[in-house]
């Protein structure tokens, strides 16, 4: 998604504008009304950018979504005091994975195993100057091509820390292992998905199975949800190169404690949330978030069952590897780890 021009010269030149925005941009929104009023429902003022009329209604009484907004906000915000030393500068590499919308002055973070493919969908009609009306009529692959959506990091520093400070950022999460066997077994357990199986598949097989077929090691494609387990916490793997988006955690893609998200959107309540973040942005009218009603989809039920069989001292390293996920955004440890 970024163009050949924002390298890393780009890089080492924009470090002090990156800082001033990091500090000048502390969360929004501190001092308002805590109140719960049970409405859903709240104005929309026309010619309002949907940070302008986040924050106004928040001066007002809140709905209870609004609450729960806050609520994520405030965590997300003192977990990360909390959990990280220093503050890093942001890069335009760091900002690959969020989608501008200059219409309605949106900022959207992609996580993949999130409605990803949904929500980039929206985008494109959002975006598209009438081109699309329906989202599910766009084809999956195409929502997925680089060149459809603009990435943040595209664009100048001014024109980022601009887009950065008056648009609307918003990120979607879900329970992490549940996005991680989600993962697993979209890229490992489907035959069409060759491209994983040769570029991941067969890497993981030989240094993760002992007496591997030479088919195995060919294909790379059956592999087990145990060994894709040993791959993430072999600290070799994140040596040689980033995970890939797919696994990697929502800390790493879309740097919840630098740039300060006004909406975190949860997989768990993802009509709801969806509807919420198209009603800030004015855009009711234009597009409808699709209802998902898929029967294969991964359920913490199902996540459970993938870890019946990997040891406690596995499972501790994988809790290790996903823990800042599950603190920023309010996730329990699951039940099913056996390791208290
Ligand atoms: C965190 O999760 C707990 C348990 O699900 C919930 O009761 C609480 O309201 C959540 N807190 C925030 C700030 O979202």
């Amino acid at each position: 998604m970024i163009k050949p021009k924002v390298g890393r010269m780009f890089l080492a030149t924009c470090v002090g504008s990156f800082f001033i925005l990091i500090l000048y941009f502390q969360n929004i929104s501190k001092s308002a009304s805590e109140q719960i009023s049970g409405r859903d429902s709240f104005p929309v003022k026309s010619g309002r950018s949907p940070l302008q009329t986040l924050q106004e209604n928040d001066q007002l009484e809140q709905s209870a979504v609004q609450a729960t907004m806050q609520g994520r906000r405030e965590l997300l915000e003192e977990t990360c005091h909390t959990h990280t030393r220093k503050r890093r500068v942001l890069g335009p590499e760091d900002l690959r994975h969020l989608i501008v919308d200059d219409k309605h002055k949106l900022l959207y973070c992609y996580v993949p195993k999130v409605a990803c493919t949904n929500w980039k969908r929206v985008m494109m009609v959002l975006t598209g100057d009438g081109r699309y009306r329906e989202p599910l009529a766009i084809p999956a692959n195409e929502a997925h091509i680089a060149g459809n959506l603009r990435s943040l990091s595209e664009y100048s520093t001014a024109e980022i820390n601009k887009r950065l400070r008056t648009y609307l950022k918003f990120v979607f999460v879900r329970e992490p292992f549940e996005r991680l066997v989600s993962a697993y077994r979209n890229k490992f357990t489907r035959s069409y998905n060759t491209a994983f199986h040769k570029r991941y598949g067969t890497k993981i097989i030989q240094r993760h199975r002992a007496d591997p077929q030479a088919e195995a090691l060919e294909k790379g494609n059956d592999v087990s949800f145990e060994e894709f387990v040993y791959y993430l916490v072999d600290p070799q793997t994140q040596r040689e190169e980033p995970f890939n988006e797919h696994w990697e955690r929502v800390h790493s893609l879309c740097h919840p404690c630098l740039i300060h998200y006004d909406v975190v959107g949860k997989y768990e309540t993802l009509a709801q949330d969806s509807r919420y973040i198209l009603k800030l942005a004015g855009a009711e009218g234009e597009v409808k978030f699709p209802a998902t009603s898929k029967s294969t989809r991964t359920t913490g039920d199902m996540a459970a069952k993938f870890f019946d069989n990997i040891s406690p001292f596995y499972q501790k390293k994988l809790y290790n590897l996903y823990r800042m996920d599950f603190l920023l955004f309010n996730y329990s440890m699951p039940a099913y780890l056996k390791l208290r």
